[in-house]
């Protein structure tokens, strides 16, 4: 079979977790890249022969199966479109959907025009301690799903694109509780259909990034079409590296996960060393180092599994289509008018 060939838009933090693991799929061709910086450090770094400082021109010269969109989320839209006119074959975006419902509809219509698949890249879906989870819920291990709490949360972001609204679409709960939003209706099997949101506002009003637009602390009580109760969380005011935990409560059970900070190896280093885990400020003294997070945070798996749906011409599973990115995103806005608005928001099922 021959390989599928890959371009990557995009050449810093989220471009590398897809550069690594499009190489340990040995059916891929990570055949180019196009960014505005950092093109031939990181066409280097994953042997990528063909780099381009114009997308546009990439998509014009390129016969690309796949591509990675890594960008900023002010610029998902216009690369979705760019990528979906231009012929490619499939398409991976980056979370959040877009940074706006208009855009959002405006991608998945355009791909759907184009009959390009729209592979949205919600990446705790193939996180494999969630993915077991899931297992364990589905064959009654904690009977029936009552509540689920989960977060994303850090100290802040490492991109200046994230800190700014107009870039972002908001602050941390667009860029971190949207994977706890797209996480919840992929467990459940069922629709987010009212919020309850809380955020600081932003600049003066946030907790401790001044400099952020966006918010800088984000919650939620969520409820699903089923009548499961959710509680997502998203926050920039996190010390000590990226801390992601899941909690699941059942009718005869339930389900503990610390996806990031429960590593099996526990270090004690007086000198320090090269890296912990995302967002860890040190490594001296005692540390959880990751022994793999592209594969634990479930980028690895999430690859390969696309790749295997342009091979073979299957339909991405749910919660990573792109009608489930412009669903999580719904949710998202509707948690920030419900902030604004300071009342329960409905969510359409459609
Ligand atoms: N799934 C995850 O866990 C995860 C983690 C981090 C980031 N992300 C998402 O990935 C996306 C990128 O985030 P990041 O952290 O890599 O950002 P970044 O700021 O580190 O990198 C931005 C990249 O976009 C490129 N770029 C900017 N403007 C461009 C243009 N006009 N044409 C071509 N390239 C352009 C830059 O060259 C750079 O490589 C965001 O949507 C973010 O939400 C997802």
């Amino acid at each position: 079979m021959e390989k599928v060939r890959v371009g990557i838009v995009g050449s810093q933090f989220a471009a590398q977790l897809h550069a690594e693991s499009y190489s340990r799929c040995p059916a891929v061709d990570i055949h180019s890249v196009a960014a505005i910086d950092n093109l031939d450090e990181f066409g280097e770094a994953y042997g990528i022969p063909n780099r381009y400082s114009d997308y546009h021109e990439m998509f014009a010269n390129e016969n690309l199966d796949l591509v990675s969109v890594c960008v900023p989320n002010y610029l998902h839209k216009d690369v979705v479109v760019a990528a979906a006119e231009a012929g490619m074959k499939a398409i991976i975006c980056e979370k959040p959907l877009a940074t706006s419902l208009e855009d959002g509809v405006e991608m998945v219509t355009v791909c759907l025009e184009n009959k390009v698949t729209l592979m949205y890249a919600e990446d705790w879906i193939f996180a494999p301690a969630l993915a077991r989870a899931k297992q364990i819920c589905q064959e009654g291990g904690i009977g029936d799903i009552l509540y689920v709490k989960a977060k994303e949360t850090h100290h802040g972001s490492h991109s200046i694109f994230a800190q700014k609204k107009e870039y972002c679409g908001g602050g941390s709960m667009i860029h971190l509780g949207i994977h706890p939003i797209g996480f919840i209706p992929w467990l459940v099997e069922e629709n987010i259909t009212q919020v309850m949101g809380m955020v600081t506002g932003g600049a003066e009003q946030n907790f401790l990034h001044k400099e952020y637009t966006g918010e800088d602390w984000g919650a939620a009580l969520v409820v699903c079409a089923n009548g499961t109760r959710g509680f997502v969380e998203g926050n920039y005011i996190t010390c000590g590296g990226m801390d992601d935990k899941i909690e699941i409560y059942g009718t005869e059970g339930n389900i503990h996960i610390d996806l990031t900070q429960g590593s099996p190896l526990k270090v004690y280093s007086r000198s320090g060393y090269g890296y912990a885990i995302e967002k860890a400020d040190f490594t001296h003294g005692w540390t959880r180092p990751a022994v793999d997070e592209f594969m634990s945070l479930g980028y690895v798996n999430e690859i390969a599994h696309f790749v295997d749906c342009v091979q073979n011409n299957m339909d991405p599973p749910r919660g990573t289509t792109g009608a489930d990115g412009l669903r999580a995103l719904a949710v998202t806005l509707a948690i920030y008018e419900s902030a604004q608005q300071g009342c329960l928001v409905q969510i359409p099922t459609n």
